[in-house]
């Protein structure tokens, strides 16, 4: 069977683009959300970016209306029961994953495929409370989701081959490029992706260069679209500083250890762009 209808959940930055490119390609997508004002926002910001779409000529007012038709508010996770895929979207926290994926184990259809957009937790232990792990997979989209190409799609202990199959279509339907990866801390993208970032805030730290020469230099050096304290920024240091106890404590090896002017910006509150404050200020 393939896939039609889809549920995801959170209508963060992530799960608001996750809905906009399965919306744009064709499927039914219902948006859910604890609140009401979340769905809100996040339907505000698809909007927004369809509108780009529109004034630049890459898509119709009709088309648009289409996209934004696609989309409907969920407020309840058992408007689940008819979806051939969930993709998770919500707070990066096991024991509110737990809680979500083993409703959605009693609420979806038997043949429903359950997928997590988490950037860091193991997908197996994810999958160990439901009764169906085998159609349990990782489904990590990049940040901002409609301009990112990749998704990297990791597979749990026991994910099946016929699962991985059908996300992997799903994934090139929606006008991505899969690449697979096994369940292991951090992924491959994270694993690589946040030492860099945790090693531009030592550099930082001891004072080698400033913050803006330190961003230049993998700008211009290395061509990074951005350098690595502003990436930073946009991920959220809060996320960073998580994802990096992900590593140290998954591998045990202590050249993951996260940096303590990286802790102490997290405790200030400056978590990035989100909050007006990171390395750089955005008020
Ligand atoms: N949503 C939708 N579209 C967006 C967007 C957003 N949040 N931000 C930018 N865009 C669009 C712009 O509208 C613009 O589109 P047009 O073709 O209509 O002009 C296009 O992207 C380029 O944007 P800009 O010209 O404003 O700026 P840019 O060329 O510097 O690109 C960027 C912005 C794409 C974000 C680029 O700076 C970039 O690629 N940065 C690195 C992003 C990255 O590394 N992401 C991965 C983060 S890690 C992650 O997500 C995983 C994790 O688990 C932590």
């Amino acid at each position: 069977m393939s896939i039609q209808n889809v549920m995801v959940i959170g209508a963060g930055q992530m799960g608001s683009g996750i809905a906009q490119v399965c919306a744009q390609a064709g499927l039914n997508v219902k948006l859910n959300d604890m609140k009401q004002e979340a769905y809100d926002k996040g339907i505000a910001t698809i909007t927004k970016n369809l509108s780009r779409n529109v004034e630049k000529g890459r898509m119709t007012e009709d088309e648009k209306t289409a996209v934004l038709g696609r989309i409907t508010a969920s407020l309840d996770l058992k408007d689940a029961h008819d979806v051939d895929i969930v993709i998770e979207a919500a707070v990066e926290n096991m024991a509110i994953k737990h809680s979500i994926f083993k409703t959605l184990d009693e609420v979806t259809p038997k043949h429903a495929i359950l997928a997590t957009n988490t950037s860091s937790l193991p997908i197996t232990e994810i999958a160990a409370v439901t009764n169906r792990p085998e159609q349990v997979i990782g489904m990590h989209f990049m940040n901002p989701v409609p301009v990112m190409k990749l998704v990297e799609i990791i597979r749990g202990l026991a994910t099946s081959d016929e699962v991985y199959k059908k996300v992997e279509e799903m994934t090139v339907q929606l006008s991505k490029t899969p690449v697979e990866v096994n369940d292991f801390p951090g992924f491959v993208s994270n694993r690589i992706l946040m030492p860099m970032i945790n090693e531009a805030i030592f550099t930082l730290q001891e004072g080698v260069a400033t913050k803006e020469a330190i961003d230049d230099i993998m700008k211009m050096g290395m061509n990074h679209p951005m350098g690595p304290l502003e990436l930073a920024d946009f991920i959220g240091l809060d996320t960073c500083l998580y994802i990096m106890e992900v590593l140290h404590e998954g591998f045990g090896d202590s050249k993951y250890r996260p940096s303590p002017l990286l802790r102490q910006y997290v405790k200030a509150g400056w978590l990035g762009k989100k909050t007006g404050r990171g390395f750089y200020n955005y008020s």
